[in-house]
């Protein structure tokens, strides 16, 4: 599902199932010594999934710690994008020869809990999620706006070092399968405030994907 919204340069990996515990390297086994089940299998199978990609731009398995507020710590020549929801998980590398930045997330296609939608989206933002889904009621059109600012913020974050509240994004979804994402703080290490994203719907999930390329 995830490859089929990045581009070329961008190499990916997935998992509808859980990978074992040891294939974690030593070194990242304490990030996880005291966490649940249910986050060891997800943190466990996201670093699986990221060298299966790295693997795939010819990058040998290394450790991947975790740095600055939750952000991996990608091996040096390379950025990428961890997500995982219940049933699913996903990575997203490439070279830094290629791109810049690269955001992934994964949700399942449901409506968002109705209390969350006005805390992530904006007046506007919501209008048109309505028109939306009158062209069609199966996609959580809601859920894909939240997916798409997450994928914002996984971009946003690895550049800039900075917080980015939901606010400060707004996003324009295309039933297409595309959404653009305007930026409403200014950063220099962004250059732009004009980020495009993908969408896909598929087999119970919602997957959204930015993959900035080098100028
Ligand atoms: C960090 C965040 C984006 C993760 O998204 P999520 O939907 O909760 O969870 P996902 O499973 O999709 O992603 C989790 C992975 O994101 C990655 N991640 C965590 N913090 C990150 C950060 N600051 N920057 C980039 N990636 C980050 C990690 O790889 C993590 O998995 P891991 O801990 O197993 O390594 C989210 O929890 C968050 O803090 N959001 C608030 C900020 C925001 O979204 N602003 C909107 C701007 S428009």
């Amino acid at each position: 599902m995830i490859s089929e919204i990045l581009p070329t340069w961008v190499a990916s990996a997935e998992s509808f199932g859980d990978a074992p515990e040891e294939t974690l390297f030593p070194e990242e086994r304490p990030l996880i010594a005291r966490a649940v089940d249910r986050r060891r299998r997800e943190f466990v199978t996201g670093r699986h999934c990221a060298r299966l990609a790295l693997a795939r731009i010819g990058v040998a398995p290394v450790p991947i710690p975790r740095g600055e507020r939750g952000a991996p710590v990608w091996p040096a020549g390379t950025v990428g994008s961890i997500t995982h929801c219940s049933g699913y998980r996903a990575a997203a590398v490439a070279s830094t020869e290629a791109g810049r930045a690269v955001g992934i997330d994964a949700e399942p296609n449901e409506p968002l809990p109705e209390a969350v939608l006005p805390t992530i989206a904006s007046p506007g933002e919501i209008g048109s999620l309505r028109t939306l889904s009158e062209a069609d009621s199966k996609v959580c059109w809601d859920r894909i706006l939240f997916s798409a600012k997450e994928s914002v913020y996984k971009v946003w974050f690895p550049l800039t070092g900075r917080w980015l509240d939901f606010s400060e994004a707004v996003v324009d979804i295309e039933p297409s399968g595309t959404f653009r994402a305007r930026l409403l703080v200014a950063d220099p290490a962004i250059g732009t405030d004009l980020l495009r994203g993908r969408w896909i719907v598929s087999d119970g999930y919602i997957a959204t994907s930015i993959a900035l390329p080098r100028p």
